[in-house]
């Protein structure tokens, strides 16, 4: 029993070595989603609060990401999100994909899978009340309906 907790020691202080890459890709200011659709201001801090730091180039990495394996966790969804929607390159995106991008969107909104669960357990910034869900919902449909496919 020593041994395994010794050998487990071990290997969390071995781990802390692997830290994750925080750097985050220069983004183009003119393809942010918010950027290109001018969203009005509480609009678009709620958008940022309760998605960017996983479906943007502008991620916060905070403190205990230092803390391995917890870092390695942080950093997949990161890495994940940003492979299904990037709003920092939102404007890169075809008008189809755009327009597809938000109707994901506003869907996981309704269903409460976005933003994660585990990350609002942290970040209560990020939680969407039932009013707030409906203003981001009606503004994603919007900016939808507008995009020529
Ligand atoms: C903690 C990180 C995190 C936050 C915050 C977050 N997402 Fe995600 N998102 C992910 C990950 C990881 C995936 C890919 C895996 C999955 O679908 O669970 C994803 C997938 C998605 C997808 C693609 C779904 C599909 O079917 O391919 C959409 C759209 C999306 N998120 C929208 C949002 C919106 C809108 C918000 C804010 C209201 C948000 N996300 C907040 C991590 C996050």
């Amino acid at each position: 029993m020593k041994k395994i907790l010794i050998g487990l020691l071990v290997l969390l202080v071995a781990i802390q070595f692997f830290q994750i890459d925080k750097t985050n890709p220069v983004a183009d200011e003119k393809l942010d989603f918010l950027v290109m659709n001018n969203t009005p201001p509480e609009i678009a801090s709620q958008i940022q609060a309760s998605c960017y730091d996983c479906h943007s180039n502008k991620s916060n990495y905070p403190a205990y990401t230092y803390i391995q394996p917890v870092g390695w966790f942080v950093k997949n969804h990161i890495e994940e999100g940003k492979e299904h929607l990037n709003f920092s390159e939102f404007g890169n995106y075809s008008a189809k994909k755009q327009a597809h991008k938000l109707e994901e969107s506003y869907e996981m909104i309704e269903k409460s899978e976005m933003p994660l669960s585990s990350y609002t357990i942290i970040h209560n910034e990020a939680v969407l009340d039932a009013t707030q869900k409906e203003v981001l919902i009606s503004y994603f449909k919007e900016i939808e309906k507008g995009i020529k496919k």
